[in-house]
């Protein structure tokens, strides 16, 4: 049965979205003109066939950070954040958590004054422009330290009010959450959410030192928690949510053996409260999968899982009982 035209008007929360991985090569190439910057590409094809095929995270992640050399401007990072969201609502996304990578600007020498009130207007427009609620989520680059981590979380400080939480991500071999420990405690000090990106291509240990050294409300990915069955039952005891990304999951190749098989097991033989969600979707449009937005991960879980409509409702609710909402606003959309 085609279960593409339920899943599209299903209502739903989207909650694990980096927005420079949104980037759609024409809004890139536009962007690279507008403000003079040269990118390796002849022409918007080009851009789009570098994105084709990944090997591996760190593959990916040296191309989603040459894309972000295009943005430059306040109004850059309105456009971007506009276009995701205007995307996200034409597919029956209600409520969206944002996710945006601070030192990738910083670095390029875009301060946060210049960044921040763009993604922030976007986002405090997003229910009146397009009829969906966002919020942001700040995330700390592994790759880059705990103390260049302690660093943005100062300079986010006058922001503080328009952030929902922090998260890690980046890189994940070599840099275990446990080196986030201290500036994860003070991001929970000043009232921010914590989440953390684990067992994507780490294994399972990094998801229990996410759990107890970071004290994270979400798991980002934590699909390898299906290699510690104890694993297994802490998640399904406490249910905290894994933000599962299946079409990210397939580009990266992350898993060696059949990532269907996978995520069947976690849906089907799991009790753990699992959502579903695009990551990068402007990077993940596998030739099996029409697009790399959420309906898409949706369509392509529902398929290698088997799932039933019922089913696939009951992922959506997940989605709005995982967020940050406040009980309120989430009861109104279950
Ligand atoms: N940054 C953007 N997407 C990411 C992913 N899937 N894993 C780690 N860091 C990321
Ligand atoms: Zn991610």
């Amino acid at each position: 049965r085609d279960l593409t035209a339920f899943i599209a008007r299903l209502p739903k929360a989207e909650l694990h979205l980096h927005v420079e991985g949104s980037l759609e090569p024409e809004l890139m190439m536009a962007l690279a003109a507008r403000n003079h910057v040269t990118v390796p590409y002849a022409d918007v094809q080009a851009a789009r066939d570098a994105r084709a095929s990944f090997t591996s995270l760190q593959d990916f992640l040296n191309l989603y950070y040459e894309g972000m050399s295009v943005l430059l401007t306040e109004q850059d990072f309105f456009d971007l954040t506009d276009a995701y969201l205007a995307r996200a609502a034409s597919e029956g996304v209600r409520h969206t958590e944002i996710m945006f990578d601070p030192q990738a600007h910083l670095n390029r020498g875009v301060p946060f004054s210049t960044f921040f009130p763009g993604l922030q207007r976007a986002v405090e427009e997003a229910p009146a422009r397009h009829g969906l609620t966002a919020s942001l989520i700040m995330c700390f680059m592994r790759d880059l330290g705990a103390e260049s981590a302690a660093d943005v979380l100062q300079q986010a400080v006058p922001y503080l009010q328009h952030i929902s939480g922090v998260g890690l991500d980046s890189a994940e071999h070599g840099y275990p959450p446990s080196l986030f420990t201290e500036v994860f405690k003070k991001a929970g000090e000043l009232g921010l959410k914590r989440m953390a990106h684990a067992g994507e291509e780490g294994g399972p240990e990094n998801i229990w030192s996410a759990m107890k050294d970071l004290q994270v409300d979400r798991v980002d990915h934590g699909v390898r928690c299906l290699d510690d069955p104890q694993l297994v039952a802490h998640l399904e005891e406490t249910q905290v949510a894994l933000t599962v990304c299946p079409l990210s999951n397939l580009c990266l190749q992350v898993y060696p053996g059949s990532l269907g098989e996978k995520l069947r097991q976690l849906l089907q033989d799991t009790k753990v409260a699992v959502t579903v969600n695009s990551d990068d979707p402007a990077y993940f449009f596998h030739a099996d999968s029409g697009g790399g937005y959420v309906n898409a991960n949706y369509t392509y879980l529902a398929n290698v899982a088997g799932l039933s409509a019922s089913q696939l409702a009951q992922l959506a609710a997940a989605g709005f009982r995982a967020s940050f909402l406040d009980d309120v606003a989430k009861r109104q959309h279950i």
